[in-house]
């Protein structure tokens, strides 16, 4: 079905290759306008753009007689794709800066339309710790990104951060205009549990559901039916997600019986840092009611923890859904590539699940991308950036084929 779709171009070498996605999408009975930045225009001139779309294309958020066009073009398209998206592009839209017509453009969409970004730049722009947290921000807001293609950018390096493929980018623009993929239910937890020592006081964990929420947003945002069982504490669901609060191990043991037991779901997604121990027993005073209200501090109490079962191992017994595809997750502490194979077969053969999210903390600086690497129960690992590029990886691994 022909649809108006509004073309943004920033700055990048690649608008060329954007060039050929405007004439595939006008191939297909697409009605394509275009805004270009002004660094776009040094790239793309005008008369490519007018000849391949038929519109004038637009640059200036002054131009006499278009001072409106912000406002007009964001209401006239019922997708925006913002292709090739620089760095400077991404990070200003993350900021929410209006100061040019692409940026008024983005801002004043409604959150309700599609807008498709396909980022374009050299590795090291692509894997900084802005360029990802603006992606990830972005994301939240509900745009879509097209993964970027690895290989040998323009600038001569050799990593991920190169524009998708032409043919890839009107897939994915014709997929968001009709979205008839296969939906999937999935259940994906997040945060840590936390066990009462008194009243008061709490054993946990620093987890905070950043990239349980990150994953239901994308999910959501893909049209999938998602909740997101997450601990007190961490990360609240994203808008078009269920949710469902638990705080302590029991509590999550419970919830993911009602919640398996009475939905179908097609896969979980076990991301909880679920704590290994329970407080089993606060060594109290005599004839004090346990759990005391709040132990005094000036006494020195044990403490007797109790090792707390792998709810990973019960996950698909208690599904309703017994072809349930299990997601676990597993972290490292600055192992070997030995360790870490070890681990992953531990995993594997106890839980028996279909994909393992590895990361290891070695690789964690504070404010930045969390790499991971997913593990199929069959096939090669898949390395994975971003949260962004393991959202969309674990999408498509677990839509049927
Ligand atoms: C030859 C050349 C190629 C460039 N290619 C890219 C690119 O692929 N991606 C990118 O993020 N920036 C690239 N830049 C830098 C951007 O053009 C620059 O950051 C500009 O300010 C972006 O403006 P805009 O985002 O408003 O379009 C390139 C610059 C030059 C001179």
């Amino acid at each position: 079905m022909p649809s108006n779709l509004l073309v943004i171009l920033s700055g990048s070498i690649a608008a060329y290759k954007a060039c050929d996605v405007i004439s595939r999408l006008v191939q297909r009975g697409h009605r394509v306008r275009t805004v270009a930045t002004a660094s776009a225009r040094q790239f793309i001139g005008a008369a490519t753009l007018e000849g391949l779309t038929g519109e004038l294309v637009a640059t200036d958020l002054f131009a006499e007689g278009s001072a409106l066009d912000h406002i007009e073009l964001a209401r006239w398209a019922d997708l925006i794709l913002l292709c090739p998206a620089t760095a400077n592009t991404l990070n200003r839209a993350a900021a929410g800066l209006a100061d040019d017509l692409a940026g008024a453009l983005l801002l004043a969409r409604d959150r309700n339309q599609p807008l498709l970004i396909a980022p374009a730049m050299n590795p090291a722009m692509w894997a900084h710790p802005a360029t990802q947290a603006a992606v990830e921000k972005l994301q939240s807001w509900g745009a879509r990104f097209i993964d970027v293609g690895a290989g040998r950018t323009a600038c001569g390096e050799i990593g991920a951060g190169r524009l998708a493929d032409p043919p890839e980018i009107v897939a994915a623009v014709e997929a968001a205009l009709s979205p008839t993929g296969p939906r999937l239910r999935v259940l994906i937890t997040s945060g840590g549990t936390a066990e009462p020592i008194d009243g008061v006081r709490v054993l946990t964990n620093l987890s905070t559901g950043r990239t349980g929420a990150l994953l239901a947003a994308h999910f959501a945002q893909h049209g999938h039916h998602v909740t997101l069982a997450r601990g007190r504490l961490a990360e609240t669901a994203p808008p078009g997600v269920a949710e469902e609060v638990f705080t302590t191990f029991s509590d999550l043991d419970a919830l993911l019986n009602r919640l398996l037991g009475g939905t179908r779901f097609d896969a979980v997604i076990h991301a909880a840092a679920v704590g290994d121990f329970s407080v089993e027993f606060a060594d109290v005073p005599p004839g004090d009611v346990h759990p005391p209200a709040k132990i005094d501090s000036s006494t020195s109490r044990l403490l007797r923890l109790r090792p707390n079962p792998k709810l990973l191992d019960t996950l698909r017994s208690r599904s309703a859904n017994h072809g349930i595809r299990l997601v676990a997750f597993k972290l490292t502490d600055h192992a070997s590539a030995d360790e870490i194979a070890t681990e992953i077969q531990i995993l594997r053969e106890r839980a028996r699940p279909d994909f393992i999210v590895h990361n290891d903390l070695a690789d964690q600086r504070p404010g930045a991308e969390f790499p991971a690497t997913i593990h199929p129960a069959d096939g090669q690992p898949i390395a994975c950036a971003s949260r962004g590029e393991l959202a969309a990886s674990l999408e498509r691994l677990l839509i049927p084929a």
